[in-house]
């Protein structure tokens, strides 16, 4: 978390995107729908470096939380198999009309990640869940809102990761510092992931979290005056076999 003052260096979605070594794809959002943001960008910049560098010739990818399906595209295009997950019928719809806008195939999954199919164990699983702290008053916002602490379905995404990812794979998680990394971190270890952050950026709020700053401060999830935060992108590898 920066400290009351610091000044935050932040990367627009653009420049995060422009890192990206392949073609940026066109994406269009349904109303409703998370637009692609620099959290969305940090994903994809970490993605396609993910697939680029798999040993593997086409690994499985599954997007969980995929909005726009942004990153699911990306990872497509970089070779990727990818099978979306979200739980919002415009993002369903909208990831379906991206792939193919896009001419990349991609297997979409209309669920909550809490009760997810079965699915193939995934050589990478990637997620930029909603994990902004919300008070229980709050009724917009699916794409964002996670509950009181913020970590709601980011909980339930490590739930089920023993059974998404591959002994061997590796798992991408970008949120805020706002969520709580170390808790993150900590919960990945206990399941048997070797973690790092892999990636960060420094931001100015918002207007969600510059509408809720003081609940934020009463809740004690940010310091008094803060402003800013760091999203970091998490990377997780489960033990085992590679
Ligand atoms: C922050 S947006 C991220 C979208 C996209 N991955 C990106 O990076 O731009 C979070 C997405 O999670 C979806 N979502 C929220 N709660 C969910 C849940 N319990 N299960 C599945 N998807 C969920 C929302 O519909 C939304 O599309």
């Amino acid at each position: 978390m920066l400290a009351k003052g610091a000044s935050a260096a932040t990367a627009s979605t653009d420049q995060i995107l422009a890192q990206v070594p392949i073609e940026r794809p066109r994406i269009a959002v349904k109303a409703g729908v998370y637009a692609p943001a620099v959290d969305s960008a940090m994903l994809c910049r970490r993605t396609v470096a993910e697939v680029l560098a798999s040993p593997i010739e086409h690994p499985r990818v599954i997007e969980l939380c995929a909005g726009s399906g942004i990153a699911s595209v990306y990872a497509a295009r970089a070779g990727a198999r990818v099978t979306a997950v979200d739980d919002a019928r415009g993002a369903i719809e909208t990831v379906k009309a991206n792939a193919s806008a896009n001419g990349v195939s991609i297997d979409v999954v209309d669920a909550d990640v809490g009760v997810l199919p079965a699915l193939a164990p995934a050589d990478l699983v990637i997620t930029n869940p909603p994990y902004v702290p919300a008070p229980d008053s709050a009724t917009d916002g699916h794409a964002w809102n996670a509950g009181p602490d913020g970590r709601k379905v980011v909980d339930a995404v490590i739930s089920r990761l023993p059974q998404l990812v591959r002994p061997g794979g590796v798992v991408i998680i970008v949120h805020s510092t706002v969520t709580g990394t170390e808790r993150t971190l900590a919960d990945l270890r206990a399941l048997g992931f070797d973690t790092a952050i892999s990636d960060e950026e420094s931001l100015e709020f918002g207007p969600v979290m510059t509408g809720r700053a003081r609940w934020l401060e009463d809740q004690g999830l940010i310091e008094a005056g803060q402003r800013t935060e760091r999203l970091v992108a998490i990377r997780a590898v489960r033990a085992g076999a590679e």
